[in-house]
Order: C-alpha cells, then structure tokens, then sequence
C-alpha cells in the first residue's frame, strides 16, 4: 500500500518511522511518502495560509497550495483523507476497510482550517478520530495510518488481529507473561494448565466481563 501524506510538517512524522511500520516500510508492504504542502506554494514568500474572508479568528490554509499538491500524487484509484472534527469518528471497522486500498492520500489541515473549495475539487473523506479538537491534523493522520496499517496483509499476524480488541465486539482479555509471580502476584492457574480449550474459554469469559465493566455500549447491540 502506498500512503502519501501532504503536510505542511513533514518533521512530525517521525513517529511512523519506528517498530512495526518501519518493518512493513522495510519489506515493502507499505510505503509511506512525506510530501511538503509548502514546496507548493506560488507565494514568493511561499505563504499557505491568509486571514479568512468575511473575518473571524485565525488564519485558513490557502486553497492554491493545497491543490497542487494534491494533484502532484493524485490517480483516480486513490482514496484521499482529510481528518477533521466534523467527519465521521474513526473506527476499527473503517480502519479495515481503509487498509483495502493500494494508495490513500492524508491531507493535514493546520490553523483554523482550510479553504472550503478544497472539498469541492477533490472528493475528500474527512474522519474525526473523537469529539475534541486538535491543533492540525497531523497527529489523527499518524493514529489513522498507524491503525489501518495493521490490517494491511503481512504487517502483523492474524491471529494478533483476531484476538484482539473490537476485532469481534468485544475488548481483548488480560493476558500476561514471565515470571509467573511477581511481587506476590500469580498469574491465573489456567493459563498454565497446558490445557487449551479451558484457555479459550476463560479468554471468552474474561473479554466479556471486561466489556460489561469498561465498555457496557458495545454490547447494546
Ligand atoms: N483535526 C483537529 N481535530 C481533529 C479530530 N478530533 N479528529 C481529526 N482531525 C482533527
């Protein structure tokens, strides 16, 4: 898969250079791109952004910028993203059906937003990742890719992907490793039986429980 990411920050990316997405940028199952929205820019001070017309605070990222951009990476196959409180908040379900794709496109607002009109050249999906607001959308972009990218084939193991949270509706059960006891504090028995199906079944009961006590609305339905 390849994403490319327009920002006028490239430098906060750093985060998606580490662990498991290095691993799958290393073995090319992914490919992730920086791209510099102020490269762009036909400003002669290379500005991208201006004070918003009819007032108000802030200033908006320039529509000119932006478009070309887009358009230096854009193909009809590709899937742009804008995150955005306003869009539809961020779930594993969308995250799966996002890492289906071959190219997706981040484009990361910054300031008080960007020119409207962006909307109406592209056709822009914006997701929120929750009901707060950020100062741009480079940190929603690292979340959404850092999720989608999971379920890209090869980046981490089904069964990873199987076991753990929403993947069936319900929160992950606790789990644990050595030493068996630590500061008086024993693992569950069960889970050194060597008995296999009595694991599974407790798992079940444990990520049930859990989402009784943590999570009471994924079960409403
Ligand atoms: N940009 C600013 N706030 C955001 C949010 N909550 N989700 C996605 N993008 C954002």
């Amino acid at each position: 898969m390849k994403i490319d990411i327009l920002t006028l920050f490239p430098e906060a990316f750093a985060p998606l250079k580490i662990s498991i997405l290095a691993r799958a940028e290393e073995s090319g199952l992914l490919e992730i791109n920086l791209i510099n929205i102020r490269d762009f820019s036909k400003d002669k001070h290379k500005k991208c952004d201006d004070y918003p017309f009819g007032g108000g605070a802030g200033m908006l990222m320039t529509v000119q910028p932006l478009f070309d951009a887009i358009n230096s990476v854009y193909n009809k196959d590709a899937k742009i993203i804008f995150p955005s409180p306003i869009g539809k908040t961020f779930t594993a379900k969308k995250s799966e059906e996002l890492s289906k794709y071959d190219h997706l496109i981040f484009v990361c607002g910054h300031y008080e937003g960007v020119d409207e009109r962006i909307f109406e050249l592209f056709d822009i999906e914006q997701i929120s990742i929750g009901d707060y607001v950020l100062t741009g959308g480079e940190l929603p972009s690292m979340v959404i890719i850092d999720s989608l990218a999971r379920f890209v084939d090869g980046v981490i193991s089904k069964e990873s992907l199987e076991s753990e949270s929403f993947s069936n509706g319900l929160l992950e059960y606790p789990q644990y490793t050595r030493p068996q006891t630590f500061q008086g504090l024993s693992v569950p028995e069960v889970l050194v039986s060597g008995n296999h199906q009595e694991v599974e079944k407790w798992r079940k009961e444990q990520s049930l429980k859990r989402t009784k006590e943590l999570r009471s609305d994924l079960l409403e339905d």
